[in-house]
């Protein structure tokens, strides 16, 4: 498949790849219009489906993660008509179908739409010069893909609203100390340190990759009590894989595991 607005490849030494996908409109920051997005929904699912695909990295440029949806495109719309188009419902959330972790390789500028693509990853790895924000407000609108709703999940009531309210943006640092991303590399090491995290997880039995996935983002749907009863049940499932016999045997004998399952 050939893209416009993204770059995508196959990455990684081990038997099980990385699919790499890199934002790709430089001249306008990887401002996300509808052709990107529907392109980058496409390029998910495809990597979902491959089974020689155990993760997915998603990044931008050194400048910019993405400046957010694509201001002049979305300018011209009324209520009506944003309203009766779907404007950013359609193709926006075709990430959250993807069952394989999604890791977020942000360096540069992680603004308004870029911020909650972002937060719809399953982890943000920061570069040092990551820049995060929600400044929709500055232009008489307000967040339309979570970021009200992520936003406060990540840092907490009080800085979500400091964001939001202000503009500000927030360093890579300031991310990091809120719980937005999970870790800061050097810029230069952004997407070695990524693809290197997928290739880890990528080696790990696929079952449990898979299910650990689901369970994290079943925790913020399900009460406590029914989270971790659902966990038990798929805790005991595993005992049904070779991979357990095998990851445990290897643990015992003091060997490498060589998990079998994709
Ligand atoms: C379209 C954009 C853009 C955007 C930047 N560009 N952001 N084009 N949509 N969101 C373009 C600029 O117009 C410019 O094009 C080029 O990228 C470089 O940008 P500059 O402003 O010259 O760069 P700089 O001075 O370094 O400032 C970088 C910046 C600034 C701080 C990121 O560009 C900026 O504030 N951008 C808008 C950020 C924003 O408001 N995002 C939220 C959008 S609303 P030219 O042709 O002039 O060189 C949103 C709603 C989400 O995301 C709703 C649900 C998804």
């Amino acid at each position: 498949m050939s893209y416009e607005c993204i770059l995508t490849e196959l990455r990684g030494s081990g038997e099980r790849k990385t699919g790499l996908i890199t934002l790709n409109r430089p001249k306008q920051l990887n401002a996300l219009n509808d052709q990107l997005m529907d392109e980058l929904g496409q390029a998910l699912l495809a990597f979902d489906a491959d089974e020689s695909v155990g993760c997915i990295v998603l990044t931008g440029s050194e400048r910019a993660f993405a400046a957010g949806a694509d201001i002049p495109t979305m300018a011209p719309h009324s209520f009506i008509s944003a309203f009766k188009s779907g404007l950013i419902s359609k193709n926006w959330e075709t990430i959250l179908q993807v069952r394989k972790p999604v890791i977020a390789a942000v360096a540069g500028f992680a603004l308004g739409g870029g911020c909650e693509l972002a937060m719809m990853c399953d982890f943000i790895i920061a570069a040092d010069t990551a820049k995060f924000g929600q400044p929709e407000i500055k232009l008489g609108i307000i967040p339309g893909a979570g970021g009200t709703q992520r936003l406060p999940r990540a840092v907490g009531k009080s800085k979500a609203m400091d964001m939001l309210l202000t503009a500000r943006m927030m360093d890579a640092a300031e991310a990091e100390r809120g719980g937005l991303v999970s870790r800061v590399v050097p810029a230069d090491q952004l997407l070695v340190e990524a693809l290197a995290a997928a290739d880890t997880i990528n080696a790990f039995s696929g079952p449990s990759v898979l299910l650990i996935k689901e369970l994290v983002n079943l925790a913020f749907q399900a009460p406590l009590k029914d989270g971790v009863a659902i966990e038990r049940r798929y805790f005991h499932a595993l005992f049904g894989t070779d991979d357990q016999r095998e990851g445990m045997d290897a643990f015992i004998n003091k060997r490498k595991p060589a998990f079998k399952q994709c």
